[in-house]
Formats: C-alpha cells, structure tokens, sequence
C-alpha cells in the first residue's frame, strides 16, 4: 500500500534542491510490499507458484511525479534471495539503489530492506521487476509512472483516464524448475513459452483462462494506454480491433505524435498511446501476438483483452484485428526508424527536448559488443564479445566502495571491440569516461530479436542497420531527431546503434532483457567514475547498506572508508 506525506524539506528535498525549494512540490511516497509465492492465483490453469507483491500479480503501481522521492521498503516472504531493479529509472548518482547483482546484495530469505530513490529528472513510463534467480518468469513486476510537474505542460490534452497494460509471455511451468533446466544441456522446460498474460490475465475466450483483462471507456473519451513488455522472451505486436493509437511516449521521452495500427513492443521495453473511443458502443479486441511465430488465432500466445464501451450491448464479434506477418523484420524496422523525438516538447524540464542537440558531439568511446550463445563446460551460456558475465559473491560497487575493487573484478579486461577468440565466463567491467560520448553498437548473432537495456541513462538510438557495421555505417545515423529511451531492439543478424552520455558516475548494468540470456551471461558493467574529489558527487552508500561477499561479517559503517574483508 502506498502513502503519501508531505516532503520532509529538511531531510530530503532540501538537501537535494535547496534553490528550487519555493517551486518544487516534490513528495516523498512510501510502499511497504511483501513478496511472497502463491499457488492459488493460477493465471492459467496449472496451480503454480507465482511471486505476488501485497499478494497481487502484476503488483502495485508505482505513481510518481519528476523529482519525488520513492521509499519501497521490500520484505522478502520467499524462501530464496530476492531483489528487485526499477527498469529505466536513472537513479542520479545513486547507483546503490539499482537492485542488480553488481551493485546491492541480495535481500536475504525472511528480511527486509528500503530502496530510496529519486526520480530525479525523469518523465515517463517504466516497470519494475525481479533481478536475480529468474524469479521474473514467476512474477514480481509492476508498472512504475513518473508523471510531468504541474509546471510543464505534457504535449497532448488530459486523458479521460491512464490505463497500465502489462503484457508478457508466461510458462506454465513452476520457475524454479526452467530455472533448472537453463542450467542443462538439453533443457525440458523453457524452450519457449506457453501462454501470452495481459495484466496477469489468460487470453480471452481460451479454456485455460480464469479471467481476462477488460478495460471500460466512454464513447468520446481519449485515453491513455501506458504498455509494457513484462515477458521473458517474446516481441509482440499490439493492436486494438476498429482502433487506432497514437504514439505519444517511450521509457520518458515524448515522441513525435504518430497514429499507428499496431505497434511492436519488444522485451523490457515501454510506451504510452492514446486510444480515443470513436466506434459504436460495443466490445472490441486487443490482441498481442508474437513475433517471429506464427501463432493462430486461438493459440493462449495469442494475448486477448477486451475494450469495452460503457454502454455496450454487444458481446465481441468478428475476427482478430489483422497485424504485420510476425516475420516481416522491414516493418518492424520501419517503424522503429519512425519513432522520433518531439524537439519542441519539455519533458521533465521546461526547456524542449531538442536543446540537447547531438548533431556535433564528439565520441569518447566506441564500444562494438556481439551477443550470442555459446557453451562453456559444455553447458549453455550466452555471452558478450565471447565473455559470459558470472557475478560475483560481493557486488561490484561494494568492492569499489570498501576494498577499492580488489580481488572482486579486473578493471577493463573485457574486450570492447572485438570477440574473445574462446568463450570465457569473467566479471566483466569496463570504464566509461565520465561525460564523455560513447557509442555502443549492438551486434545480434542469435535467431531472436534481442533487447538491450542500460541502467542509469538513456540510449539515444541512432541507427538500425544490417549486416555488418564498420565506421562507414556512421553516415546513415539519424543525428537529428533520435529517441531517446532505456531499452533497445536488436534484430537478428543487424546490429542497432546508440549514443549515450556518462554523466551520471556509478556502477551500471547493461544487460539483454531477455531473461535466459542475461540469466545465463549476457550482461556487463559500465563503471563511470567521476575523479573530481569535491563532494556533492556521486552518493554515499546508504546508511541501511547490506554486505556479504568478501565484506559479509564486518559490520563496517557506511562512514568508514575501508571495511575489513572477512577471510
Ligand atoms: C498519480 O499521481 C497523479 C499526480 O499526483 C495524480 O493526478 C493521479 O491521480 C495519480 N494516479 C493514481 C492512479 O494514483
Ligand atoms: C525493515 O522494516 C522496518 C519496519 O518497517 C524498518 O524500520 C527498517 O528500517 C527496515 N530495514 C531496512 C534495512 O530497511
Ligand atoms: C507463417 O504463416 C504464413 C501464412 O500462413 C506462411 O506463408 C509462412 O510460410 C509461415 N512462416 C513460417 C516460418 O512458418
Ligand atoms: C511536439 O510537441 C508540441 C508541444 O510542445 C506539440 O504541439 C506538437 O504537436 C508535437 N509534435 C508532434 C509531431 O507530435
Ligand atoms: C543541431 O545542430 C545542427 C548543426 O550544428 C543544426 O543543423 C541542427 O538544426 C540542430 N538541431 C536542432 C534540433 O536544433
Ligand atoms: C557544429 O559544427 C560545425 C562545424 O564544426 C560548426 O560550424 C557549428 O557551429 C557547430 N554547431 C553547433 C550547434 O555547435
Ligand atoms: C585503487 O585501485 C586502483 C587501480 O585499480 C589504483 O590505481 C588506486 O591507487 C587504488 N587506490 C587505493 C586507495 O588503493
Ligand atoms: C567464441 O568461443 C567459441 C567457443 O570457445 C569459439 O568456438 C568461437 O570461435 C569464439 N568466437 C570467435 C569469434 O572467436
């Protein structure tokens, strides 16, 4: 449940924005959630055990404003380790509340621990969700909104409403058990998934299904549709029966305004549309189906809801709405080059988007990183320039914190522009050059449309292309107008190329957002470190900081510099 209180200025806002305290309205917003397995849900038939927060699935929303602060006090009723990472939020300076393996120790079996952030800067539609032990494929996700200040007008009217739609593949299998099966040669379970969820319902109509998902709109009304891909494998594409959409925002940037009939949404990735209710009173269709597969109308990967007018009378008629052969990768493309940047809308600041103009920045770095599967002692892993991330016992960012790194990580070892001539398991961590401009250009080798995600900035997406990438590719980036946003597509056999500017130090994942591959390797870090030694910089640990790993039993404060590792 959450509650609200006003800003303890003294405490919080006004250590953070001691200049803007006259304006700023920002709140702190308090959750308490407990995590726990449930096997009466069932969102489809079989009576597996599914991670509620509060005892929901999906769980609560996260409903913020640019700047407050979000305390999330998380008790883990599991009986495993959990923690859980806030997908696309940035968490200026403050990557000790990023929720991954590399930078906060688990939250152990029967504890409980406080996230604190801000949402510092940020507008826009995010989820949150499990970060270890494959316990998304079993639940524990949310939608997060951080919604615009007063003071900045959005660039479309008020909605009549917003609607959170959370849609992803599903297993009906218990997670622990694909969990297993990953770690096998010749994996039973979690090949591919059973059924398609929209906000943890089964699809419409289908056998298996207990509930649906229903959204009531009124005749005339515009609504905002806030949809994210919750799953662990599939793209889909969306469309709603006699409607069309109009793309208005993805991961917190404004979009220029495009009016779709389907929309592909790819792994970990978000965006709002409006849907404006102009058909007569009836019920209608919203399907998801995925890519890559060709699935029929009644198969459960087909996810089905329903858009029902408040005063209909009619039951749901007719076929499917029609979508994009599921294998044509140039409409996918295509569209993905048509989404752009509003340059002339303020998003979490007044000043518009397009001030932040890349036409002329020069490249730092030039990062060229390959996904793909391979084995290492001959079992499965999947991999980075050849390299399986395998995280180590004590997080990244704890070992640079209290022993300067050693022993955990090798600095820069991982190779950033070329493939390591044998697959190798390591603890990858690169240096970013703090504001510097770097260039990440995402190769796919695998049969899937891969996802890229970044922790603690925003890609500017300026290429998509096939075949493969030299230097020469450069000449078909869009500089102009790219979008920018967390998650990025990598379709098969291309590669897909962004700009991102580290001004923001800490210790960030960048990670596929398919849940096997990052699971089973495919992830590094990014460490930017700011060397200007005023203070102000990056945050301290926090004061409820856990150890474990090497820094386990010292119970060294968060004021002392140098904790003594345990032997
Ligand atoms: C979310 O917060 C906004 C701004 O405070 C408020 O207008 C809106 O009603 C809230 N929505 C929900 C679902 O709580
Ligand atoms: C655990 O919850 C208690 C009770 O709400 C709270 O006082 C305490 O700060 C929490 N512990 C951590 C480490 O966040
Ligand atoms: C998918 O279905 C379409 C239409 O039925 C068919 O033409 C196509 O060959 C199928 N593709 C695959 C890979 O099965
Ligand atoms: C961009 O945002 C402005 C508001 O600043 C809005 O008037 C305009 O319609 C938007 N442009 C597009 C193409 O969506
Ligand atoms: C960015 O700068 C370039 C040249 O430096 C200019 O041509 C372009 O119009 C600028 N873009 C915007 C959005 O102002
Ligand atoms: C971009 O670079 C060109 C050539 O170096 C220069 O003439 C122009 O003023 C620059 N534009 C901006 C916006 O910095
Ligand atoms: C920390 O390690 C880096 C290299 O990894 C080294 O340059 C630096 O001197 C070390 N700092 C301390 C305080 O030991
Ligand atoms: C990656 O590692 C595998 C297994 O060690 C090896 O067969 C392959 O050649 C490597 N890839 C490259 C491009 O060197």
């Amino acid at each position: 449940m959450a509650t609200l209180s006003h800003c303890r200025w003294l405490i919080t806002c006004a250590i953070v924005f001691p200049v803007l305290l006259a304006r700023t309205n920002c709140i702190d917003i308090y959750h308490e959630w407990v995590v726990s397995l449930d096997s009466t849900i069932k969102p489809v038939s079989s009576p597996q055990p599914v991670i509620t927060i509060n005892g929901m699935f999906p769980g609560p929303l996260i409903n913020a404003t640019t700047n407050d602060f979000v305390h999330v006090n998380v008790f883990n009723d599991l009986d495993e380790p959990f923690l859980i990472t806030w997908n696309g939020i940035q968490q200026r300076l403050n990557s000790w509340q990023d929720g991954v393996s590399g930078t906060n120790c688990p939250i152990l079996p029967g504890t409980n621990w406080t996230y604190v952030f801000q949402t510092k800067d940020q507008i826009g539609t995010f989820t949150y969700f499990p970060s270890i032990n494959f316990q998304k494929v079993a639940g524990g996700f949310g939608p997060i909104r951080v919604n615009n200040r007063v003071v900045i007008s959005v660039p479309f009217g008020k909605p009549e409403a917003e609607f959170d739609l959370l849609i992803g593949d599903w297993f009906n299998v218990d997670y622990r058990v694909i969990r297993s099966s990953t770690q096998r040669k010749f994996p039973v379970y979690g090949a591919v998934p059973d059924v398609m969820l929209m906000n943890g319902n089964g699809p419409y109509g289908h056998p298996d299904s207990k509930t649906h998902e229903s959204f009531t709109v009124t005749k005339g009304k515009t609504y905002r549709f806030r949809i994210s891909n919750v799953g662990s494998f599939f793209s889909f594409n969306f469309r709603i029966q006699n409607h069309q959409m109009v793309l208005v925002e993805t991961e917190g940037s404004y979009t220029n305004q495009v009016v779709l009939e389907s929309l592909d949404v790819h792994v970990g990735q978000s965006y709002s549309v409006l849907v404006t209710a102009d058909q007569d009173e009836s019920d209608y269709y919203m399907v998801a189906t995925p890519k890559l597969l060709n699935a029929s109308d009644g198969s459960p990967l087909v996810a089905k809801g329903l858009l029902h007018y408040a005063n209909s009378a009619n039951t749901v008629s007719g076929p499917l709405p029609s979508g994009p052969d599921p294998y044509d990768i140039d409409f996918s493309v295509g569209q993905a080059k048509s989404i752009r940047w509003n340059l002339t809308t303020g998003a979490a600041r007044p000043n518009p988007q397009g001030t932040f103009n890349i036409t002329n920045i020069t490249l730092s770095q030039t990062f060229i990183l390959h996904g793909s599967i391979t084995e290492i002692d001959g079992l499965p892993r999947f991999a980075v320039n050849n390299v399986s991330y395998l995280a180590p016992n004590t997080p990244l960012k704890l070992a640079d914190e209290f022993v300067n790194g050693s022993g955990v990580y090798q600095l820069d070892v991982f190779p950033t522009q070329s493939i390591n001539d044998a697959a190798a398991c390591g603890a990858s961590v690169v240096s970013g050059i703090h504001k510097g401009w770097l260039e990440i250009v995402l190769k796919n080798d695998l049969g899937i449309v891969d996802s890229w995600h970044l922790d603690g900035f925003g890609f500017y997406v300026v290429g998509f292309g096939e075949g493969d990438w030299t230097p020469e590719s450069r000449a078909s980036y869009n500089l102009f107008d790219p979008v920018v946003r967390s998650t990025v597509q990598v379709y098969p056999q291309r590669w897909t190329a962004v700009y991102v500017f580290l001004d923001n130090p800490g210790m960030w994942n960048l990670r596929s957002e398919h849940l096997k591959n990052w699971y089973l390797g495919q992830e590094l870090y990014i460490r930017v470190n700011d060397p200007d030694p005023n203070p102000g910089k990056e945050n301290p640990p926090p004061e409820n900081v856990l150890l474990c790993g090497i820094l386990e039993k010292s119970n060294a404060p968060s004021s002392s510099p140098v904790a003594q590792p345990s032997h």
